[in-house]
């Protein structure tokens, strides 16, 4: 399993459990189907129960990223898979992406061929709605 642990459940359960006596403002998990930047969507459905384990556990605000969009993101808030969804890719890519949520404007796709450096390309190149 990830991080070479053949429990994770045990493993994150309790380390999240004693999160809750810290009072922390959040705790942000990253989707597990999330490998590096690219989502892989073959991945152990054993995950999926872990995430909803640590939500069970966790007493405080729990936020999650993870190939999220607008419609994923509110579906995952209703129905109680996170109290909020944080997005990485789709703000590299859309300097004005809480104005495209607001108004459900498409989104720029992200290239990531420009992610970790180079020139100013993917860093100041990409278009706003208007
Ligand atoms: C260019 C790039 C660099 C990233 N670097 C890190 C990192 O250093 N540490 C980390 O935990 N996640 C890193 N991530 C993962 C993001 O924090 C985020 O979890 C991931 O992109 C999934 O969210 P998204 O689908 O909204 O992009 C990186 C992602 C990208 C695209």
């Amino acid at each position: 399993m990830g991080m070479g642990d053949e429990t994770p459940e045990a493993t994150f359960g309790y380390i999240v459990k004693k999160l809750n006596d810290y009072g922390l403002a959040y705790l942000h998990l990253v989707e597990p189907a999330m490998v590096g930047t690219v989502k892989d969507e073959n991945f152990d459905p054993r995950w999926d129960a872990i995430i909803k384990l640590l939500r069970d556990e966790f007493k405080g605000v729990l936020m999650i990223a993870g190939g999220y969009d607008r419609d994923t993101a509110e579906k995952a808030i209703a129905n109680g898979r996170a109290d909020i969804i944080a997005f990485g890719r789709p703000f590299i890519a859309n300097p004005d992406l809480p104005a495209r949520l607001r108004d459900g404007h498409p989104l720029n796709a992200a290239d990531s061929a420009s992610f970790f450096g180079g020139d100013v390309t993917g860093y100041t190149d990409y278009p706003t709605m208007n």
